[in-house]
């Protein structure tokens, strides 16, 4: 299949694209580099030994979606280019209503223009909002409080719309729990840009010397040993996940909506006790007040997952951890 990947040298992207060179696709990658470096380009050919098309594009620019679209001619399209800080789209929700809706509104345009009309979407379990039950199905109260969460769920109700729209559309609908980890390799991961807000690339950060310490925010909650629960998985797990999509979107699916989680959920606790277990030394931590806006525990039902992906999770906490400190490693050597 002619696979076009939008946000491509991202965090996710990165490594579904490496699955899918393992796969006999042709792929082409765009980004606009806002949160991602070029060389990451350069890292999944020497990965994957394998080539493919790229470009810098923006997907608020229309033009230049055309000028890919007409260069490509993509069946599928696997759409990761967004913004994904829940701070920053507190402080400038236009700026992720914009990039983020506006900019798929443009490119579902460009799609129908070229008769593409397969798209896999990334979004996230943060539209469940506080959840009423655990763990958390897909038909669970879709409540976002923040304005990221709610432009994953714009679009996914956009996604569906479209996809009822032409009897040849289909979407599937991708909700990430918490992505960790990285690739085998060591030469992809998740880029430390700025002062980090998620659990992981802070921890990233304290191994790095960048940090004194970690703050957990909170130590009261209802959990096993009181700090925050959710369920972590390993990055190379969702982007298996993207690529049984793939054959999902080959059968008569319409609009399928599926959790990419564990279903098993660990505390803060937990997961620095397994750092521990690898670094054969503590990270230093001290507790802080809860976070405004967290909940105690989230964890995904993953049974759709597993039923119509034909998918199952390969990689444990360990592994995670493991992988986590070997990319670590070698970015701080400037691999
Ligand atoms: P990321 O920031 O590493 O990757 C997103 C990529 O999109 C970046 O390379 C960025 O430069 C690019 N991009 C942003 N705006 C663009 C635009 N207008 N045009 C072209 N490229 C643009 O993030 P990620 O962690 O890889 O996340 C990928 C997707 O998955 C996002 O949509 C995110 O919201 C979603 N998601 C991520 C997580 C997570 O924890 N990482 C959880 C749930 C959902
Ligand atoms: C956060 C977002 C969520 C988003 C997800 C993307 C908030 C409130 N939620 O989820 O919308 O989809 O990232 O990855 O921002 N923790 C610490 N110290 C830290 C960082 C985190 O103790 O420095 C704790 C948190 O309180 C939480 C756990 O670690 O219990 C995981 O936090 P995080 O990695 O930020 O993920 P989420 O809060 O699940």
């Amino acid at each position: 299949m002619r696979i076009l990947i939008t946000g491509g040298t991202g965090y996710i992207g990165s490594h579904v694209a490496l699955n899918v060179l393992s796969g006999n696709h042709d792929l082409f990658i765009l980004d606009n580099y806002s949160n991602s470096s070029k060389d990451v380009l350069t890292k999944l050919k020497i990965i994957s030994n394998r080539e493919f098309q790229s470009a810098e594009c923006d997907i608020k620019n229309k033009d230049n979606l055309i000028k890919v679209f007409s260069d490509f001619n993509p069946e599928v399209v696997i759409h990761f280019a967004g913004f994904k800080s829940v701070n920053y789209s507190i402080k400038v929700p236009l700026s992720y209503y914009s990039n983020n809706v506006s900019g798929t509104i443009n490119l579902l345009e460009v799609m129908d223009q070229y008769n593409c009309n397969n798209i896999i979407f990334s979004s996230s379990a943060t539209v469940y909002g506080a959840p009423e039950y655990l763990p958390c199905d897909e038909k669970h109260k879709i409540a976002p409080i923040n304005p990221y969460g709610k432009t994953k769920f714009f679009l996914e109700e956009i996604l569906k719309d479209w996809a009822m729209s032409n009897s040849q559309n289909r979407s599937i609908i991708l909700r990430y729990f918490n992505p960790v980890g990285a690739h085998k390799s060591g030469m992809i991961g998740e880029l430390p840009i700025g002062t980090p807000n998620n659990l992981f690339p802070y921890i990233a950060g304290v191994i790095r010397n960048k940090y004194d310490y970690l703050s957990i925010y909170g130590d009261d909650y209802n959990t096993k040993d009181g700090t925050g629960v959710r369920d972590y998985i390993h990055v190379e797990d969702i982007a298996m996940a993207h690529v049984n999509s793939l054959n999902l979107l080959k059968t008569n699916v319409k609009h399928e909506t599926i959790n990419l989680g564990t279903g098993i959920g660990f505390s803060v606790l937990e997961i620095l006790t397994e750092f521990k277990k690898i670094l054969k030394k503590p990270i230093p931590f001290k507790f802080k007040p809860r976070r405004n806006g967290d909940i105690a525990t989230l964890i995904a039902d993953n049974k759709k997952a597993k039923l119509m992906l034909k998918w199952d999770i390969k990689n444990d906490l360990n592994q995670i951890c493991k992988d986590t400190v070997r990319w670590i490693n070698n970015y701080s050597h400037g691999k």
